[in-house]
């Protein structure tokens, strides 16, 4: 069975991805930094596959170290080999992702996703694994609200994070010319996940204040803390801006689906919307997640947040064909597991 390095590993996504790596039998060697996630996110993993009588204890492993310390990297490539183990492919998240805090903060952002980055490509080469999939994210994109978003959209950040992530693709870019290598790469550029894994076991759990509106949602109808919705005079159907939610475990099953791709195709790079197609305006989400969990979300209305776009939706036709990649779960689904995840682990992983 393959050895999968995943950084960012004990993270949202990552945590995800790597309980759902274990359930189709890799073996993971995990590393974070925990500047924005808990371990515990990987025990709550072993006890959900210890409630279906599976063992994972030496399927996964875990390092807590730094993508900026290129010898640490190297540590981990090391000692997979003397386990026997060597790492066939990479699933790179390690990353910083507060959009706000990337203004204010640049050179954290440059320092931890792109020089972070490098330094892991540059392992990855000097120890002969060239497999990678990359989170890459639809703030790349220059938006244009009228159609749903495809790969072929020109590419436009409007923020610092959005700047590593395109610097990190253009640096995936570049290596596939390079003249030792057999690069296959896969940059996914997700839409906005939500939801938990079903079990409530795992979920988001952000360490400082939440931007994204789906913990939001969570916090909300847990206090009864009102919300701010931002801008009711969006040219939409209610007025509020659409999004493309895709529930986390579809996300991870799409990383399961582009490794899996690349392990057995040739050298290549391929870039792919990870969402559903479908778009869901702010109301639609807050209605469905009351109405899923029977709880009230209090909201009211603010101004339109600076930076906002009025909608971001994919084209997933590509995924889909390449990858035989489909979103399976609904709205209802996210808002369901999100709530679970919120009640099981009120505080998160504290
Ligand atoms: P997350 O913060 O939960 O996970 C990122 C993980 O990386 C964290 O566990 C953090 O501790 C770790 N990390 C950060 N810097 C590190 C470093 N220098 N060395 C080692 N570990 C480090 O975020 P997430 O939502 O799971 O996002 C994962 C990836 O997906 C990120 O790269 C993010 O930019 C990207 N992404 C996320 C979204 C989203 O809405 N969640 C959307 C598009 C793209
Ligand atoms: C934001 C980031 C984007 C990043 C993505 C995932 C901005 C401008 N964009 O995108 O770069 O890739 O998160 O991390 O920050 N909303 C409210 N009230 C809130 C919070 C959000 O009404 O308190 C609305 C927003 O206006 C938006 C929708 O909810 O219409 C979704 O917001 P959010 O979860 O922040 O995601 P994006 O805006 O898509």
């Amino acid at each position: 069975m393959k050895n999968i390095l995943v950084t960012g590993g004990t993270g949202f996504i990552g945590s995800h991805t790597c309980f759902s790596l274990l359930s189709e039998g890799y073996n993971v060697y995990a590393i974070d930094s925990l500047v924005n996630s808990s371990k515990k996110s990987l025990l709550y993993i072993e006890e959900i596959f210890r409630s279906r009588d599976i063992d994972i204890s030496n399927k996964l492993r875990f390092f807590e170290g730094d993508i900026r310390k290129k010898d640490f990297i190297n540590y981990i490539f090391k000692t997979a080999l003397k386990e026997k183990k060597p790492i066939d492919g990479v699933i790179h998240f390690a990353g910083l992702k507060a959009v706000a805090e990337s203004v204010i903060k640049p050179l954290n952002y440059w320092e931890n996703n792109v020089f972070g980055s490098y330094n892991l490509i540059k392992s990855m080469k000097e120890n002969n694994c060239k497999t990678i999939v990359f989170s890459s994210s639809a703030t790349v994109y220059r938006f244009s609200s009228d159609n749903l978003l495809s790969e072929d959209n020109q590419l436009k950040p409007i923020n610092p994070y959005g700047s590593t992530k395109l610097a990190v693709e253009n640096l995936l870019n570049d290596i596939t010319q390079d003249a030792n290598g057999n690069w296959k790469i896969a940059i996914l550029r997700y839409f906005n996940p939500i939801g938990a894994h079903e079990s409530g076991l795992i979920g988001e759990n952000p360490l400082n204040k939440p931007n994204n509106i789906f913990p939001i949602i969570i916090n909300s109808a847990y206090t009864k803390e009102k919300l701010k919705v931002f801008g009711n005079d969006w040219p939409t159907k209610d007025g509020t801006c659409i999004r493309d939610y895709v529930h986390v475990m579809d996300l991870a099953d799409g990383h399961i689906k582009a490794l899996d791709f690349l392990l057995r195709n040739k050298t290549q790079l391929i870039k792919l919307n990870i969402g559903t197609g479908i778009g869901h305006s702010v109301l639609d989400l807050i209605k469905t997640f009351e109405n899923a969990n029977n709880v009230s979300v209090p909201f009211e209305f603010d101004e339109r947040r600076e930076g906002d776009v009025c909608q971001l939706v994919a084209d997933n036709s590509k995924a889909k064909s390449i990858l035989n990649w489909s979103p399976a779960k609904s709205l209802k689904e996210m808002c369901i597991d999100g709530w679970k995840w919120k009640n099981t682990n009120p505080k998160g992983y504290m």
